[in-house]
């Protein structure tokens, strides 16, 4: 079938878009709200065998690395489960230590990243178990694995990854609720964020629909050489994902930070010159977050902050981008989906090919 970017002007700007529906596809089935937990049957993991799991290594590249990272924590959040995320090119060049009571995850939109594939191998041939969250059926890393979630997002041809992350966190949360619910979840909280994920697809379009606004932001973003993405615990992902986003498609030097680092070290480089785009979810760290953006605009740091409804910025000079509230622990994708819209626009008004930026591959198959 053809497959063409119809009315938008780039496969990015048609994939964004797509993502209340995408978002809609990967949930649909697998949510159990009499038991409020995820019901994934491509897992091929039994209760007793999801109560084994000691910890949950991510493997991915890129996108995936860092929606890897939203997972590990949303993973250590619900299910109480160590997990952590690493940069699959890097897993099997370090002699990883492969533990039987480790469930590894490989994360790939394509499921064809050399990378990516090369480590679940790596895991398997010692003996590891990987489960895949992969968005093309039948790939090489989903012949590949376990068992594992497809992502649903339909065909995603844009270089940067949009609807395959949104859905990969989406994969994730459910994966996490599960594996929460056959530890110490309640069915009550398991509820909670059951009734979150549905109700999430219509607030991703929801922003979607404030593009306009965040356009002139993007514009005025697009002038700087120079910029930050900053963000704590939940929110550092985001960041980081915002900062791949911006630089892969603007070519602006665009770099992650956590807010709490500020002070050791990126402190130096802000000027009126080096615009933050900072990350202020409605969370525990609210107040830690909005001292830390004081310092920049202290000293003459352009400011755009990504927060929610109500927030107290005590009256920082700054442009408020705002999301709508779900559950603390689902806040990342929908933080993340402004930093889309902002790259996109600033590529779009440099007047770059936004599917296909330069050096760049949608997957990259050789070593
Ligand atoms: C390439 C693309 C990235 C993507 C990464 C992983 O580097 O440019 O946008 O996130 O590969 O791709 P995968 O298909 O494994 O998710």
């Amino acid at each position: 079938d053809a497959y063409d970017a119809g009315e938008h002007d780039s496969f990015m700007h048609k994939e964004m878009l797509e993502q209340p529906t995408a978002a809609a596809r990967v949930i649909s089935g697998r949510l159990d709200e009499r038991f409020g937990t995820g019901h994934l049957g491509g897992l091929n993991l039994d209760a007793r065998e999801l109560r084994a799991i000691r910890r949950v290594k991510i493997l991915g590249c890129g996108s995936a690395y860092y929606v890897g990272q939203m997972g590990a924590t949303l993973i250590e959040d619900l299910a109480r489960v160590p997990a952590d995320a690493e940069p699959a090119s890097e897993f099997r060049y370090r002699n990883p230590i492969v533990d039987p009571d480790t469930l590894y995850v490989a994360v790939s939109q394509s499921g064809e990243t050399i990378d990516t594939l090369l480590a679940v191998q790596e895991v398997r041939r010692k003996g590891g178990r990987v489960i895949g969250l992969v968005n093309v059926v039948g790939s090489a890393i989903a012949r590949e694995v376990d068992g594992g979630i497809y992502l649903h997002a339909g065909p995603e041809v844009a270089v940067a990854s949009t609807k395959a992350l949104t859905n990969s966190f989406l994969a994730f949360a459910m994966l996490a609720v599960q594996l929460g619910r056959v530890r110490d979840l309640s069915i009550a909280d398991g509820r909670r964020l059951i009734a979150g994920l549905q109700a999430l697809p219509d607030q991703v379009g929801k922003i979607l629909a404030g593009e306009d606004e965040l356009a002139t932001t993007a514009q005025r973003l697009a002038e700087a050489e120079s910029l930050f993405f900053v963000g704590r615990v939940r929110g550092f992902p985001v960041a980081r994902e915002g900062a791949q986003k911006f630089k892969e498609i603007s070519y602006r030097h665009a770099e992650a930070y956590q807010t709490s680092e500020l002070k050791h070290g990126p402190l130096a480089l802000i000027s009126p010159e080096v615009p933050t785009v900072a990350i202020v979810p409605d969370d525990e760290l609210v107040e830690r977050n909005v001292a830390a953006l004081h310092e920049i605009a202290a000293r003459g740091g352009p400011l755009v902050v990504v927060t929610h409804e109500g927030v107290d910025l005590g009256g920082l000079s700054c442009e408020r981008i705002v999301v709508p509230a779900n559950e603390r622990e689902l806040d990342p994708i929908l933080l993340t989906i402004p930093l889309q819209l902002l790259a996109y626009h600033a590529a779009l008004h440099l007047g770059h090919d936004i599917d296909k930026p330069r050096n760049l591959a949608k997957s990259v198959t050789v070593e």
